[in-house]
């Protein structure tokens, strides 16, 4: 009897022994398993979630905005600096444009006026105002041919991008002024010749112009500098190397013109017959006093343009190449 009992008791405990053994094994072999990460994967997925109704939110946010009335308004409240710039064909043209648009597009709230000194508008200045990425309107207005320069010509016997400047003028009155905003419209006039150094900095002094503001114009007038002359932030006079009698002894590149003040004086324009100097104080004459004026560029102490002026380019071995038959690819834009 006790050795049956002893029997079952064995019976059982090996039976135990191999049910642990096999919750052993098992507990082993799902270890070894590629886990199923369901699990694990539920926050990572939540985070996705919630992130894309965040997105959602804003993209919907961002439409509001884009459709409200104030969004439809100009993009920008900052007055408009119209910058009106006579050019003409030669070999250094392109380079010059170049510079200046890519100059011009740093400038925010501007429009670039560009009138060819030409009979008609040529493709290589059509192409660079295409590309340029600038908000631009281009015209071409001739020179007459008795105040055209001729090779050889020293340049100081006519006034140049006079004309040109003028149907610049003649385009922001007439057609600028059917626009929305007319006579009323926030604006700064400013004629940039196509071989000058502007730095951003000047685009930003003369941005809020009343009337007319001035400054400093570097390497001029056979002088480091010319510049109007401040004292209590008026204009007393001009520094000077030539003529300083003249009512503004002022570079071209030395002053701006606000729009208004030039929509309100129709008739006021660049003089081709004014006598050597005076082709600037032909046009500022018919618009303000010295007193008006508005220094800028720290009451002009800086030094913010500067009238550079670019060698023309020697051809001397292209030439010599052409006789050979063997000249630059005419077909390759300089
Ligand atoms: C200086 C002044 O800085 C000019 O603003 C002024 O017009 C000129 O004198 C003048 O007395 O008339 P300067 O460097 O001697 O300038 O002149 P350019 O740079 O040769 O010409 C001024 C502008 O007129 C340039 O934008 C140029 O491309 C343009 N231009 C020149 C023409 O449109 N046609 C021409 O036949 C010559
Ligand atoms: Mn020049």
């Amino acid at each position: 009897m006790a050795q049956r009992m002893r029997l079952k008791l064995r019976t059982v405990f090996v039976l135990y022994f191999l049910v642990s053994l096999l919750g052993l094994v098992y507990a082993l072999m799902q270890l070894g398993q590629r886990c199923d990460c369901t699990e694990h994967d539920l926050p990572y997925e939540r985070t996705i979630s919630r992130l894309r109704g965040e997105l959602h939110k804003l993209q919907e946010d961002i439409h509001k905005i884009e459709s409200s009335p104030q969004a439809q308004k100009p993009k920008s409240s900052l007055p408009t600096i119209y910058v009106i710039t006579p050019t003409y064909a030669r070999l250094v043209q392109k380079a010059e444009l170049t510079r200046l648009s890519q100059s011009l597009l740093h400038v925010p709230a501007l429009h670039w006026i560009l009138v060819e000194d030409a009979a008609q508008k040529t493709t290589l200045v059509s192409n660079l105002l295409r590309n340029s990425g600038l908000s631009y309107t281009h015209l071409h207005m001739p020179t007459a041919p008795q105040r055209k320069l001729h090779e050889g010509d020293p340049n100081w016997l006519k006034p140049r991008g006079v004309e040109q400047r003028n149907e610049g003028l003649r385009w922001l009155r007439e057609d600028r002024r059917a626009l929305p905003g007319g006579v009323s419209e926030q604006g700064v006039v400013y004629f940039a010749d196509d071989d000058n150094t502007y730095s951003l900095q000047l685009f930003q002094e003369m941005r809020s112009t009343q009337k007319v503001s001035v400054w400093p114009v570097g390497l001029v007038g056979a002088m480091k500098y010319e510049s109007p002359t401040v004292k209590a932030g008026k204009v007393v006079g001009f520094h000077t190397g030539w003529r300083p009698s003249r009512p503004f002894p002022i570079d071209m590149a030395g002053f701006a013109v606000s729009l208004r003040l030039l929509l309100t004086h129709p008739d006021t324009c660049f003089d081709g017959d004014a006598p050597q100097g005076f082709l600037e104080s032909s046009l500022l004459q018919g618009l303000v006093t010295m007193d008006e004026l508005e220094p800028r560029a720290d009451n002009c102490t800086k030094v913010l343009v500067w009238h550079t002026r670019t060698e023309k380019p020697k051809l001397k071995r292209e030439e010599a190449l052409q006789a050979q038959g063997l000249g630059s690819d005419p077909a390759v834009e300089v």
